[in-house]
């Protein structure tokens, strides 16, 4: 079977993820094709001009997206040097390095000094700072930016200060989509 080159690398990353996915030992936690595929639809129909992602981890979802976007570029931060460097190289296979940009470093210190203002943002790093980064990452959004956040269901303990906000502040229009065991939250700001 013929793969294109994204396809070639989304599907090497993910046969080393479920290798390494010992249960109770999860070394490559990667968003996966099943809820990947609302971060894909969100890009596909928004088509943003300028992506935020927050945890990078080794390019797996940076390519999903990047692969559905027509004109825009991703701005992808993440605080493993090593992981970052995996990342840098798998876009590259992908033949994706012109739509996405890896910053090394820890999100909170890195978002204040973007100058991008973002139309999306991709929140999937430490569980329990999603309402710092989306708090950070508001100073640099556009009025109507869609937030999407993976784990919302798993970690929802995690971040429940995150999801009372999305969910009940009016500042969003939020949407869980239900995976059983775990979801993505899928928030649209609207003021
Ligand atoms: C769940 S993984 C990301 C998975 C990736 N989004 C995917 O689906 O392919 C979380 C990543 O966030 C990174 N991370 C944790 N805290 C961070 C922070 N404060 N700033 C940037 N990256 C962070 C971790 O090093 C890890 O690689």
């Amino acid at each position: 079977m013929m793969f294109n080159k994204p396809e070639k690398v989304l599907n090497e990353i993910e046969k080393a993820a479920a290798a390494q996915n010992m249960p109770g030992n999860v070394v490559l936690p990667i968003i996966g094709r099943e809820k990947g595929s609302v971060l894909e639809n969100v890009v596909k129909e928004n088509q943003p001009k300028a992506v935020l992602e927050i945890g990078t981890l080794v390019g797996y979802s940076s390519i999903l997206m990047a692969k559905n976007l027509k004109k825009g570029r991703i701005t992808s931060i993440e605080a493993n040097k090593k992981n970052s460097e995996a990342a840098k190289l798998n876009i590259q296979r992908a033949g994706l390095s012109n739509k996405i940009e890896i910053i090394n470093g820890d999100a909170l210190e890195i978002i204040p000094g973007l100058d991008n203002k973002f139309d999306m943002i991709f929140i999937d790093a430490e569980k329990k700072g999603y309402m710092k980064y989306l708090k950070a990452a508001e100073q640099k959004m556009t009025k109507n930016a869609v937030v999407v956040a993976d784990n919302v269901k798993r970690f929802e303990k995690d971040m429940k200060d995150f999801l009372d906000y999305v969910r009940k502040s009016g500042n969003y229009r939020s949407e869980l989509h239900d995976f059983g065991a775990d979801g993505v939250e899928v928030s649209r700001r609207i003021r």
